[in-house]
């Protein structure tokens, strides 16, 4: 890779890296509690419009060739949400999520943590991603950094709803406000992206407020298929590009859709990111990986 693109957002010291020699240096300096891990998010499994992605089935198996062969090797893989495409039929999203298990399983790393989104989980408010899946929502830690994944998908309203509200409130009440250090992980942005196209969690307001006193949080999502960066105060919102087909910018164009193959650019605007979480000072330094060709 040749491009050099670093992008710092004020407040929080993130700092965007696309450039693979960087960050293996990077990687050199990292202290013992500094770790990386790999979010990939929106694969849809099951998709099948040549026209969008002629490589549809190939396209998550070259993210996971190129995720095993990272200079630094990742603590855990998360998956943020749309593992599979949606479908009505029950069987069918069984059988898609079945197979998604199965293809990850060629990752070299066995930390993995899934997430559903929308296609995976609003038609049976989670029914099957949980009998095959597991959990929609949870909490888990990994060098002190509390990583709490939310679901706001399983209503196909795209809300949080209380039940889950009132319990994000009880994990947070067991961490400091100053000290800990939190990374949220969703499917739909918590915040207000663009209404027109659903990009927005309805009551994530609420879920910020209740982040808002904390000192140190970070949140990752998917479900609108490109990078995108936003702060609401001091609290970073994330937004990964898809693994099976880009969507366009916020607002540029009338009806949401995807966007068309383009041969001359094969792959265009489909990867994943690793992300080297420091702990002293709190920073996530993200490095964007593009799908490559071969
Ligand atoms: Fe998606």
């Amino acid at each position: 890779m040749e491009r050099r693109d670093f992008l710092k957002l004020s407040g929080i010291g993130v700092v965007l890296v696309s450039d693979v020699g960087r960050v293996a240096s990077a990687a050199a300096k990292m202290m013992p509690d500094d770790f990386y891990f790999v979010q990939m998010s929106d694969t849809h499994w099951g998709f099948n419009l040549p026209k969008v992605n002629p490589d549809f089935a190939g396209t998550l198996k070259k993210a996971i060739a190129q995720a095993n062969s990272l200079a630094i090797h990742p603590d855990f893989i998360v998956f943020t949400g749309d593992l599979t495409h949606d479908t009505d039929d029950d069987k069918i999203r069984r059988r898609r999520l079945i197979e998604f298990k199965h293809i990850i399983k060629a990752l070299k790393v066995k930390n993995i943590h899934l997430m559903p989104g929308e296609h995976d989980a609003a038609v049976d408010n989670g029914k099957v991603f949980k009998e095959i899946i597991g959990p929609t929502h949870y909490t888990f830690t990994h060098k002190g950094v509390n990583f709490i994944a939310l679901d706001n998908v399983s209503d196909p309203g795209g809300s949080l709803g209380d039940q889950q509200l009132n319990w994000l409130n009880g994990q947070l009440k067991k961490l400091d406000k100053e000290k800990s250090r939190i990374v949220v992980l969703c499917h739909r942005p918590l915040f207000v992206l663009y209404d027109a196209w659903d990009w927005e969690t309805r009551d994530g307001d609420k879920a910020i407020d209740m982040l808002q006193p904390y000192k140190n949080v970070t949140v990752f999502y998917g479900h609108i298929h490109q990078e995108n960066h936003h702060m609401t105060d001091h609290i970073a919102h994330h937004a990964a590009h898809g693994l099976m087909y880009p969507l366009p910018t916020p607002g540029s164009q009338p009806n949401l859709a995807p966007l068309p193959w383009d041969p001359a650019h094969p792959y265009n605007n489909l990867g994943f990111r690793g992300v080297e979480a420091k702990a002293a000072p709190v920073d996530y330094a993200i490095n964007e990986y593009p799908i490559s060709k071969s």
